[in-house]
């Protein structure tokens, strides 16, 4: 069997196109900080009439294969998660195969996987799993996650975002999966979904949602703590982790659940907790389990507690969710992406506990392990080679009438056929593609920015 299966390299792609939190505050009329200090976001990136998730998933495994010399006829498993629907029976994973057909490879498995924000990870693991498989054939398995994360007017609005991530899997990974450790919780709720198939936006109960991931977090740590205690006969706290990394709809869902971890490892008297800790979470400790979503008093006291813990195993992975947005299913991966960026020189030996939530509800922990690697599979090169400063910093801030207005043009765009977008580049880098018709039988068309005019592919 392959050993240290996992992640050889990874590519993010996000729009250059996006608006920053305390503007839109301002243009939804929302009190000052609502936006920036509630949700703690700063900015948010968005899709113009140019891209879409197909484009942004085009863009992020020629990129990776180019980046790092892949073969495409090395690829044996194509596994994209998403929960962005442009067609009901077409997966994305097809229109990423001309990449491939061009080298004369079809023979690649995998489609797509769908539940929300979880999507990434079900094509994660399958990946993983494949290769760990009696079934794997010596090639590299090759993970997407894309989804343009967009909600009607309204208070959801502000935690949109958009992005692409591509990985590519394989074993003797500097980030290996640790894949006894993983804790799973999966429930029918309707917390947010998506029922209306004329359009890109989800039906949302924001208050439940965030219930719902909560408790789905406690039953997935409470699992993955049971297994570590009978694998390792002792049991797990925060400290036996050195990062925890969470799907991240908005930066103060992250606080909050990170607080969560440490209220409940306050329950089982955990050591790292100093006497003042202990003493301010004590009055808590009686709660049931649904008074404790409920406490306001108890949310407040959790996130002092975890504050230095916050800061040194958390705060490293929340840069790109707090200035790209809510990704969806690349979500996870992209705070993943942004503690190899802080973190890279720094990681070897490390253990990082990730918690990836899909609404309707699907979520599991699970644990990596990370090495530095060998060139160019080794974790300076992946951090560097994502250029995450250069993207976040070349990009275009739109005022917020032109957002509305791109995102009006979305809406009414979303579903139909017979158009030709604006083909207008002016904003994206060189070898990005961009799609510039949608025809009369609803087929879609793409090119690559700078690429010799032939048109679309
Ligand atoms: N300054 C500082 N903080 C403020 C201010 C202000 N001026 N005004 C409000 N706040 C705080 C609130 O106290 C609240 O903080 P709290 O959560 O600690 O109580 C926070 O800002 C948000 O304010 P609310 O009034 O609760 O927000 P609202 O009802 O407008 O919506 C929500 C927030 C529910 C997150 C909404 O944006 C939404 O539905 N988003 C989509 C659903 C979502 O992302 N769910 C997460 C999991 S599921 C998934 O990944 C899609």
């Amino acid at each position: 069997m392959a050993k240290n299966v996992g992640i050889l390299a990874m590519e993010i792609y996000f729009p250059p196109t996006c608006i920053k939190q305390d503007v839109l505050e301002d243009h939804d009329g929302a009190s000052k900080g609502k936006y920036t200090i509630g949700l703690g976001q700063d900015c948010m990136a968005f899709c113009t009439d140019v891209e879409d998730v197909i484009s942004m998933s085009m863009t992020a495994v020629v990129s990776l294969l180019d980046k790092y010399e892949v073969d495409p006829s090395q690829i044996g498993r194509l596994e994209v998660g998403s929960e962005t629907v442009l067609d009901k029976s077409k997966s994305i994973k097809t229109f990423l195969m001309p990449i491939f057909e061009k080298h004369g490879n079809t023979d690649i498995e995998g489609v797509d996987s769908t539940n929300a924000c979880y999507g990434g990870t079900a094509a994660l693991f399958n990946c993983v799993n494949w290769v760990e498989s009696s079934s794997w054939d010596g090639r590299h398995g090759l993970v997407v996650c894309t989804d343009s994360a967009v909600y009607a007017e309204g208070p959801a609005r502000p935690t949109g975002g958009a992005a692409a991530i591509a990985m590519l899997i394989g074993p003797n990974a500097p980030i290996a999966f640790e894949s006894k450790l993983r804790g799973s919780h999966m429930a029918h709720a309707y917390d947010f979904y998506k029922p209306n198939l004329a359009s890109e936006y989800p039906v949302v109960d924001g208050k439940l949602s965030q219930t719902c991931y909560l408790m789905a977090l406690d039953s997935c740590y409470k699992t993955f703590c049971n297994k570590y205690e009978k694998l390792e006969g002792k049991p797990f706290s925060i400290s036996d982790a050195d990062y925890f990394v969470f799907h991240s709809p908005y930066n103060k869902l992250v606080q909050k659940s990170f607080a969560r971890l440490v209220y409940n490892d306050s329950l089982k008297k955990a050591s790292y907790i100093d006497e003042a800790g202990k003493e301010s979470l004590a009055p808590f400790s009686s709660l049931s389990h649904d008074e404790s979503y409920q406490s306001r008093d108890l949310e407040k006291a959790s996130q002092q507690v975890a504050k230095p813990f916050y800061d040194a195993k958390v705060q490293p992975s929340t840069l790109i969710p707090k200035q790209v947005g809510n990704m969806y299913t690349a979500s996870l991966y992209a705070a993943f992406a942004s503690l190899l960026h802080n973190k890279n020189t720094d990681l070897s030996g490390k253990r990082v506990v990730l918690f990836s939530y899909g609404s309707g509800l699907t979520a599991t922990m699970f644990s990596l392990r990370l090495t530095q690697g060998q060139h160019p599979f080794s974790l300076s090169n992946i951090a560097s080679a994502m250029k995450i400063t250069e993207k976040l910093n070349s990009r275009h801030e739109f005022p917020p009438e032109k957002f509305v207005e791109t995102m009006k043009t979305m809406e009414h765009r979303y579903g139909s056929k017979d158009f030709v977008t604006s083909k207008d580049c002016s904003l994206l880098a060189p070898g990005v593609y961009y799609l510039t018709e949608v025809d009369s039988k609803y087929r879609r068309f793409y090119a690559q920015n700078g690429a010799v005019a032939n048109g679309s592919s």
